[in-house]
């Protein structure tokens, strides 16, 4: 029951408990904490009285169903009005079952699995005491230098919007008040993070208003359209002034234009940093910038606390912001049930029965097989029980296979390739050695390595990066593999037997030395606590590979940014009266990647008859369809994804050479033949004009449809208007 409208909590308010409100801290600054929680950014002196604390409004990074609920029973005795915390953390793919990461997701191309993921995470978070997550980060990337892509779904705007949907509806369910096992979702980070000049994290970007709006900005509504509670705006500058005091983004676009009502909170640290960043004189200016740009909730610095009082005071700031602010903060706390129950699901006892239990790391287990992407493949997979296999690598028996923001996952409970490999085939068949670690190399164990490889038919490597090396603040310059792993690979193949990489990283790799040297590469990426079983369940063929690329790998790092739907410019290469300099090219390495978007092998074959349309023109009325059919040609039953693609042949502003409209994912036995049908409809056809615009013209499309962004065959058609 609550027990008064929240309304009536802001009339009690004092304007300092107002302000407090608007305050989020980490763990360490409250009672009842027996741990540190989780720490994302740097903890700076901020010097918070104990009052402050007892009115925050918010905790970060806190979760353990006892210690949330002994941090509330503290808070509550005193707070004043007995007002409750909200608990936010980052449960980003997973919570205890740790699912592959986001990028390995988008992956999947799987939607329902990826709703599962979240609701699972969502299960075990909220019986350990959170309300909200940090999640999902929606952001589009094309630059695999940025270590922050593994948290994305990839390149494309529509698969992007899809995955955002589909985690916000795994999250927070259909009712949040009422079902408790949901917690509340905060899509991030508003907007454009993803392109950070250079890759490098918290860096500029800079970009026109229209590609923000046709490329970046459609995720982060995808997100809110399907009743995402919060944003978290970005560290970066958007047309100049940081995310974080940018009035024109977060209050003239996403609060008046798209009408979002939920509450706002800045990144770590972000309202002091427009100090830095040059955009605020002092704390005091940065407070005034962020709560006039729409910041509700100011996480981990403290300008709201030291200023604002006086910004009112003095007439600067309408207090009429501070109350906006905190009635959003009280909405969400009264919408999560927390007035009436202010422990919502955090439940020791079932905590104990449901976190990383049989049915959530099978779900786990599950997501992993569909998210490894096999990219080469001649004829050294998939594995036979009666080979001898030498697992070679720094991460043959490692369990640092989680991935970034895992930070209650626990990797000695992951399982290791390894042990994968020995449930399936038993351990007499496998020898296993390091060669090396992650970066250092180490002729000891080089020699050991090619010793125990000798004697076996098949060579498996473990390779990638530590989890360190992506996720925030992981950027890298040079994408290849160390060198240590890659001298390692080179001594092997000196031995000539049959090489199946097996890769873990956070990022598309440049794969030098790898793609070239080996007979199989299967992209595994940071596959979650299970891992090991889910690899060897694809090794050995139990289980066909699915997975396709929803980011692409360059051919080298001096391709970036690298991306299917990119424009053709005016002189394009290929096209029949290019000539031979002067076109759009590098004269030292291909234009395309070294696997495009939309890309994965099976260990059948697929065959694609020509895609046939119902007519050549259509009309806004009348829609079109395609159809093609698809043909299992190879021995085992598997799934494909079918995707369809569209062109714009002539724009008011330059088109893509190929957007993503569509995708069907089908499951055909061996010499199964299944038609596949897509509409394509005038809505499909809108974009952005240079005026800003949304809507379609009337001339010439074509279609495509095929396994992969680049082998898709098209055909024409008109759109009369
Ligand atoms: C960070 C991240 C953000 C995260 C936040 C809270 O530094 O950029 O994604 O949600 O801290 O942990």
């Amino acid at each position: 029951m609550t027990q008064q409208p929240i309304e009536n909590y802001l009339k009690q308010m004092t304007l300092e408990e107002k302000i407090d409100q608007l305050l989020q801290l980490a763990v360490p600054f409250f009672e009842g904490a027996r741990t540190e929680g989780e720490i994302t950014g740097p903890m700076q002196e901020l010097g918070v009285s104990e009052e402050t604390v007892r009115n925050t409004g918010s905790v970060l990074g806190l979760s353990g169903a006892q210690e949330a609920i002994n941090v509330q029973q503290a808070h509550l005795k005193k707070n004043r009005l007995g007002i409750p915390l909200l608990m936010m953390a980052d449960i980003i793919h997973g919570f205890k079952t740790i699912f592959p990461v986001p990028l390995a997701i988008g992956c999947s191309w799987d939607l329902s699995l990826a709703e599962r993921s979240a609701e699972i995470a969502a299960r075990e978070a909220a019986v350990s005491g959170v309300h909200v997550t940090f999640a999902p980060m929606v952001d589009l990337v094309r630059d695999p230098r940025w270590g922050r892509v593994m948290e994305s779904t990839g390149e494309d705007p529509y698969l992007n919007s899809e995955f955002a949907r589909a985690f916000v509806r795994g999250f927070q369910g259909r009712d949040l008040r009422n079902d408790t096992s949901r917690v509340a979702a905060c899509v991030k980070h508003f907007a454009a993070y993803g392109a950070a000049e250079g890759g490098r994290d918290y860096n500029t970007v800079d970009m026109s208003e229209w590609r923000l709006r046709e490329t970046y900005l459609p995720a982060y509504k995808a997100a809110l359209e399907e009743g995402c509670e919060m944003v978290m705006a970005s560290f970066n500058t958007v047309d100049g002034i940081p995310a974080t005091g940018n009035r024109r983004l977060l209050r003239q676009l996403l609060r008046e234009e798209w009408g979002f009502n939920g509450v706002i909170i800045s990144d770590w640290g972000a309202v002091k940093e427009l100090i830095p960043h040059g955009a605020a004189a002092d704390e005091k200016e940065a407070a005034r910038r962020s709560i006039e740009a729409g910041i509700d909730i100011e996480m981990m610095t403290t300008c709201y606390m030291k200023h604002l009082a006086e910004l009112v005071k003095t007439g600067v700031v309408e207090e009429k912001r501070i109350d906006e602010a905190v009635l959003r903060i009280l909405q969400l706390k009264e919408k999560l049930g927390l007035f009436d129950n202010p422990y919502r699901g955090a439940d020791p006892e079932r905590e104990a029965e449901i976190v990383f239990c049989e049915e959530h790391r099978a779900a786990s287990r599950e997501l992993a097989t569909k998210s490894c992407v096999l990219l080469k493949n001649e004829g050294v997979l998939p594995l036979r029980r009666d080979q001898s296999i030498a697992l070679i690598g720094p991460f043959a028996q490692s369990g640092d296979i989680l991935g970034p923001w895992s930070w209650q996952g626990s990797t000695e409970a992951a399982v290791r390739l390894y042990d994968g490999l020995v449930a399936k085939a038993g351990a007499s068949r496998i020898v296993v050695a390091e060669g090396c670690g992650i970066e250092e190399a180490d002729d000891r164990r080089l020699e050991e390595a090619v010793a125990a490889a000798a004697g076996a038919d098949v060579i498996v490597l473990a390779l990638g990066e530590s989890s360190e090396m992506s996720g925030e603040a992981g950027s890298r310059g040079d994408i290849r593999l160390p060198q240590a792993q890659l001298a390692l690979i080179e001594r092997l193949a000196e031995l000539g037997k049959p090489m199946a990489a097996v890769l873990f990283n956070g990022r598309p790799l440049d794969l030098h030395g790898v793609a070239d040297r080996v007979g199989a590469v299967l992209e595994a990426w940071f596959p979650g606590s299970e891992g090991g079983h889910a690899i060897a369940d694809l090794l050995y063929g139990d289980v066909q590979p699915s997975g396709r690329l929803s980011m692409s790998f360059p051919y080298a790092a001096g391709q970036i940014p690298v991306y299917y739907n990119h424009f053709n410019t005016g002189r394009p290469k290929g096209a029949p009266d290019a000539q031979i300099r002067y076109v759009s090219q590098y004269l030292d390495m291909p234009n395309e990647p070294l696997f495009p978007f939309g890309f994965g092998l099976s260990y059948t074959t697929f065959m694609y008859s020509e895609p046939e349309l119902s007519a050549t023109v259509m009309t806004p009325e009348q829609p079109l369809t395609i159809k093609v059919n698809v043909t299992n040609t190879g021995s085992a039953a598997a799934e494909e994804t079918v995707q369809l693609y569209i062109r714009d042949i002539a724009g008011d502003v330059v088109r893509p050479v190929k957007e993503l409209k569509g995708f069907r994912k089908i499951l055909l036995q061996p010499g199964e033949t299944q038609e596949v049908t897509f509409e394509i409809t005038e809505a499909q056809l809108r974009y952005h004009h240079s005026d800003l615009t949304y809507s379609s013209d009337a001339g010439e499309f074509v279609a495509f449809v095929g396994p992969n962004s680049r082998d898709a065959a098209g055909v024409r058609f008109i759109l009369q208007k």
